[in-house]
């Protein structure tokens, strides 16, 4: 691990009810001790969020949401602002993410348009980059991860970088128990690294945090963090237990 926080993202997805899910951020919250070490923020459904936040906001968790829309207000039916999210204590969105890509088809531009809009308010964009099994089995493992990359960020100053996160998330790991090697994970992080300092600067690119996810556990958590490169995980199944996040999260600060 290098000098940049180590960030751990509970992603909960269409997960728990609203008082397991409270019960659960509230044993998170007791497991948590060291803030200054790590950021954790976690993300639960949106109906949830501000009854969650109540759960977490003496504590030194953060609030995530899954989702953003890429206006203010207006007539965008299911849809939510970057100021509604912020209004319930939310800090931090998650943009591009696999299952909205892939399940809810969401484009390019569209991603784009969100990563760029939720900079503008103020809020931390967890911009989710990962390429399918086709992909990396056609060696487009790159080509793929560096152009999601190249077009999430294609309206951002280097001034709002700080407030933006990558999540390197291959596809085929999410939800099916095989994770990318360290080697694999290290190799596609030094990638996004390398263009994100042709995108902005060198500087830039060694501050900025990029995650990893695809089924993060306690037991291969230490090894991905011990890699140079990997800042951090943002975890989907394990994070729904608070003894396997809590153990993942100490990982990240003791790899
Ligand atoms: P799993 O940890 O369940 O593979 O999910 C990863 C993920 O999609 C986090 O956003």
């Amino acid at each position: 691990m290098t000098q940049r926080k180590p960030i751990i993202g509970g992603n909960w997805k269409m997960n728990t009810g609203l008082e397991s899910g409270m019960h659960l951020a509230g044993c998170i919250v007791d497991g948590f001790t060291c803030g200054d070490c790590c950021d954790v923020v976690i993300y639960p459904p949106l109906p949830f969020l501000q009854a969650i936040e109540s759960v977490i906001d003496t504590s030194e968790l953060q609030l995530g949401a899954q989702n953003v829309w890429c206006e203010e207000s207006g007539a965008f039916t299911g849809e939510t602002s970057p100021t509604m999210l912020q209004e319930v204590g939310v800090k931090s969105v998650l943009v591009g993410h696999s299952e909205r890509r892939h399940v809810l088809h969401e484009g390019s531009a569209l991603i784009a348009q969100k990563v760029a809009f939720a900079l503008v308010k103020q809020l931390q964009v967890v911009l989710c980059v990962g390429e399918t099994f086709e992909e990396r089995e056609s060696g487009n493992t790159m080509k793929v991860v560096l152009s999601q990359i190249t077009s999430g960020l294609a309206n951002i100053s280097s001034e709002q970088m700080v407030n933006v996160v990558i999540a390197y998330e291959p596809v085929w790991a999410i939800g099916t128990g095989k994770t990318a090697s360290p080697k694999d994970a290290q190799e596609v992080h030094v990638a996004i690294r390398k263009a994100l300092g042709e995108m902005f600067t060198e500087e830039i690119a060694s501050q900025t945090r990029i995650q990893y996810g695809g089924s993060v556990n306690p037991d291969n958590a230490a090894e991905l963090f011990s890699c140079e490169d990997i800042d951090g995980a943002l975890v989907g199944g394990a994070s729904l237990s608070a003894e396997s996040f809590t153990a993942i999260v100490k990982a990240a600060y003791n790899p």
